[in-house]
């Protein structure tokens, strides 16, 4: 390659961020309706910040916890077959900053994807995860959205035509909706990807119960900390003063609903002051956190043609641990 072509070469890739201005989170807001409905609920999305998103590296690393190991390894292995399966030139689109080993695998493994395009509603989380790829893959165009992606989302042009594109959400995040939110959110998807797109899907499937709620017991206690540590966050960040030790952390499978439910579960009678606002909590009461659905082959078919998708390639990992799903427009 000659010094003009260098120079091309980087002005062209230079990332352009399309902001899209994303209504922000309203921590505020959402925490004080949380804890005056009933049941109490908090969302799982406030799990992630800046300490829960090393807890949540920490709990991919206990031996309870394969989902991430085995998706991993599962990615590796059927990449090949995804390859073929997609075909060249696509243009990755991955909901949430992909910085890690799944989207490594992905850019490397296809036949020349053209783009990369994460979506993500934090610009800084954004902004990092597209530097670190944009050295890992400098002939892929990095094109970040910022943008919620639970709406349709338009895919930025790229300077070498997209044959198709690929939205990617791996690590059964899905899992964290429920039924009517992932609903909208695979009808979004539909949207993003248009008519000759595709989705790659990662999906924690339906195991043995006492697997399933061990990988939310961990023995050394680091989910606990990581749920209890959204206390600590609104305790931070909203002048909380709830009393860590008087919290527990439950997470049991619901066999009615498919899922493992979290919750935060008050050890005694107590009241808390949020804001200004006064909670007060029975012994025992819960406040509803995160649901993790695990899936089985016929509810998520069903789901998918509901979205008006369907899937067109499945692979397992060893014994049915963990699904990836290709899916296309129906
Ligand atoms: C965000 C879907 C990968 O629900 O399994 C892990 C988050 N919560 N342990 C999941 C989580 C507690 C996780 N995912």
């Amino acid at each position: 390659m000659n010094l003009l072509d260098t120079r091309l070469h980087r002005l062209a890739f230079a990332p352009t961020l399309l902001d899209l201005s994303p209504t922000p989170d309203d921590l505020h807001g959402d925490v004080l309706a949380g804890l005056s409905s009933a049941p109490k609920t908090l969302s799982s999305k406030y799990f992630y910040d800046e300490r829960g998103s090393q807890l949540f590296e920490a709990i991919t690393r206990q031996p309870e916890y394969d989902l991430t190991r085995t998706e991993i390894a599962l990615l590796q292995h059927v990449m090949p077959q995804v390859r073929d399966a997609v075909g060249s030139d696509a243009h990755v689109v991955e909901y949430g900053s992909g910085s890690g080993r799944k989207t490594q695998l992905l850019l490397a493994g296809l036949d020349s994807p053209v783009a990369y395009t994460p979506v993500e509603i934090s610009r800084e989380m954004l902004l990092d995860a597209t530097h670190r790829l944009a050295t890992a893959f400098p002939e892929v165009q990095m094109l970040p959205v910022c943008a919620d992606f639970t709406k349709p989302v338009p895919v930025p042009p790229s300077l070498m035509p997209a044959a198709r594109s690929l939205v990617f959400f791996p690590g059964s995040t899905l899992g964290n909706f429920d039924d009517a939110q992932s609903l909208d959110l695979l009808r979004a998807m539909r949207e993003t990807m248009g008519d000759d797109g595709a989705a790659l899907i990662g999906l924690d499937l339906v195991k043995d119960v006492a697997e399933m709620e061990a990988a939310y017991n961990d023995a050394a206690g680091v989910t606990a900390e990581f749920t209890l540590n959204l206390l600590a966050r609104l305790n931070r960040e909203l002048d909380a003063d709830f009393d860590l030790e008087a919290f527990a952390h439950r997470a049991v499978w619901s066999p009615d609903n498919s899922r493992i439910e979290t919750a935060i579960v008050s050890r005694r009678a107590q009241v808390v002051r949020v804001v200004g606002r006064r909670f007060a909590f029975d012994a025992d009461e819960a406040i509803h956190v995160e649901i993790s659905h695990k899936y089985t082959d016929a509810y998520f078919d069903e789901l998918a043609r509901r979205a008006g998708l369907r899937v067109v390639r499945r692979w397992n990992a060893p014994a049915d641990r963990f699904g990836l799903r290709l899916l296309e427009v129906a």
